[in-house]
C-alpha cells in the first residue's frame, strides 16, 4: 500500500528511544509493541488464559462477554489485513467490548489530510481503551506508545497500544499465537528443531518469532533459518537468539534441514517491501511448499504459516491437498490468533483473568 501521504515522516526520533515496558507478570495498562517485553513466565500466564478462553468459547460460556464489557477497542490499520484485524475485532466483541474504526477505513482518516501519526493515535486514544495499530513504517508502534503515554498523563482514561505489525519490524501478537500453537501441538519447545523459511529479511512475523523462541529459554532448541542470501534474518536477531544458547543455522538449502525439522514455519515473500520488482521476481519461486515437499518432513512435524499464502505454497490444487495433511496446522494457528488476542486484551485491560 505505497502512499505518498504515509511515506517517510510518520515516526519521530522519540520512537527510537522509547523503551517498551517489561511485562514481568503484570500486563495491565502496558503497551504491547515488541516481544522484547516478554519472558517465559509471561508467556505461560498468557497461554493459560488463552487455553481457558478457548475452552469457554467451545462451551458457549456467556460469562466471557463480561470480561471487557464497557471497554472500547480502536482498530487503526494502515496496511492490508484480514486475520490480525478481524481476529482482534472478534476477540473484543466476544469479550463484550466494542470496536471502533474510522468510517470507511483509514483512507478517510485525517492522516490523508496530512495529519501525523502521533496526532491521529492520540485522537484515537481519546475515544478508546486500546488502540490496535498496523502501519507500514518500522517503529510506528513505538511512536504510538510514546505519544499515548503523553496523552495518558493528561486524560482520565488511559489507552494502551497494541502493535498489529510495524512495517518490516515486528508483529508481536502473531509470534505469541505462533508459539501458543506450537505448544498446543507439541506441549513443549524442548529438543525441537524449528525451521523458518522464506523472506526472513522483510518478514516481521519471523523477526518476532525468532526472538520469542529465544526468550522462552527452552532446552536444546535448534533454529534453522532458510532463505536466499539477500533475504537473511537481520544479524542482530540471530545474535540475540544465539546469546540465549540456541544453536542457529543459516542456509539457502532447505534440503539440508527439512528431514530433521519438527516445526516448519513457511512465509510469503513480501512483494510489497521490495524496492525493485525484478528482485522480487527473481526470488519469488525460490522456496515453494508443495505436497511433495511436505512429504519430506517427519510424520509428526508441524507446518505453520502466518498467511496469507500465495505461490510460495504452490498451486490451489497443492493447497487443497496440503490442507488435508495433519501436519498442516495453519487453520488451527489462525483460530488460535483470536484466543490469544482475547487473552491479551483481558490481561491488558483488566489484569486478572478469571
Ligand atoms: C503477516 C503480516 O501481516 O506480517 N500476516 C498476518 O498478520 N497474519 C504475514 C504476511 O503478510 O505475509
Amino acid at each position: 500500500m505505497a502512499d505518498a501521504k504515509l511515506s517517510t515522516s510518520a515516526v519521530s526520533s522519540h520512537a527510537f528511544s522509547y523503551q517498551p515496558p517489561a511485562i514481568n507478570g503484570d500486563f495491565v495498562g502496558k503497551h504491547i509493541i515488541s516481544v522484547d517485553q516478554f519472558k517465559r513466565q509471561d508467556l505461560d500466564i498468557l497461554f493459560d488464559a488463552a487455553t481457558s478462553i478457548r475452552k469457554r468459547i467451545r462451551t458457549h460460556d456467556r460469562g466471557l462477554t463480561e470480561l471487557c464489557a464497557g471497554k472500547v477497542m480502536a482498530s487503526l490499520f494502515f496496511e492490508a489485513s484480514t486475520r490480525t484485524d478481524m481476529s482482534f475485532q472478534a476477540a473484543m466483541r466476544r469479550l463484550g467490548g466494542d470496536v471502533i474504526a474510522v468510517s470507511n477505513g483509514v483512507r478517510f482518516s485525517s492522516m490523508y489530510k496530512g495529519e501525523n501519526l502521533s496526532d491521529t493515535v492520540r485522537a484515537t486514544g481519546c475515544y478508546s481503551d486500546v488502540v490496535v495499530l498496523r502501519h507500514p513504517e518500522i517503529g510506528s508502534s513505538y511512536e504510538a506508545a510514546y505519544y499515548l503515554d503523553l496523552l495518558n498523563a493528561r486524560i482520565d482514561n488511559p489507552t494502551v497500544a497494541i502493535s498489529g505489525g510495524d512495517g518490516i519490524g515486528e508483529h508481536p501478537t502473531q509470534a505469541l499465537l505462533d508459539i501458543f500453537t506450537v505448544f498446543d501441538q507439541k506441549q513443549s519447545l524442548d529438543n525441537m528443531t524449528i525451521t523458518l523459511v522464506g523472506d526472513l529479511l522483510h518478514g516481521r512475523t519471523v523477526h518476532s518469532l525468532a526472538k520469542l523462541i529465544a526468550y522462552y529459554d527452552a532446552a536444546d532448541v535448534r533454529l534453522c533459518l532458510v532463505s536466499p542470501e539477500n533475504l537473511r534474518m537481520p544479524a542482530d536477531i540471530t545474535a540475540l537468539v544465539r546469546s540465549h544458547g540456541i544453536s542457529v543455522c543459516e542456509t539457502d538449502d532447505l534440503q539440508e534441514v527439512i528431514a530433521d525439522t519438527d516445526v516448519i514455519y513457511w512465509t510469503r515473500v513480501q512483494e510489497e517491501r521490495f524496492a525493485d520488482a525484478a528482485d522480487y521476481e527473481r526470488i519469488k519461486d525460490r522456496y515453494v511448499m508443495t505436497p511433495q515437499v511436505l512429504a519430506q518432513t517427519k510424520p509428526d512435524a508441524i507446518l505453520l504459516h502466518p498467511l496469507p499464502r500465495k505461490h510460495e505454497m504452490g498451486t490451489r490444487d497443492d493447497h487443497d491437498i496440503m490442507d488435508l495433511d495433519k501436519r498442516a496446522i495453519y487453520f488451527e494457528q489462525m483460530e488460535n490468533g483470536m484466543f490469544v488476542r482475547m487473552a491479551l486484551l483481558v490481561k491488558v485491560l483488566r489484569g486478572v483473568y478469571v
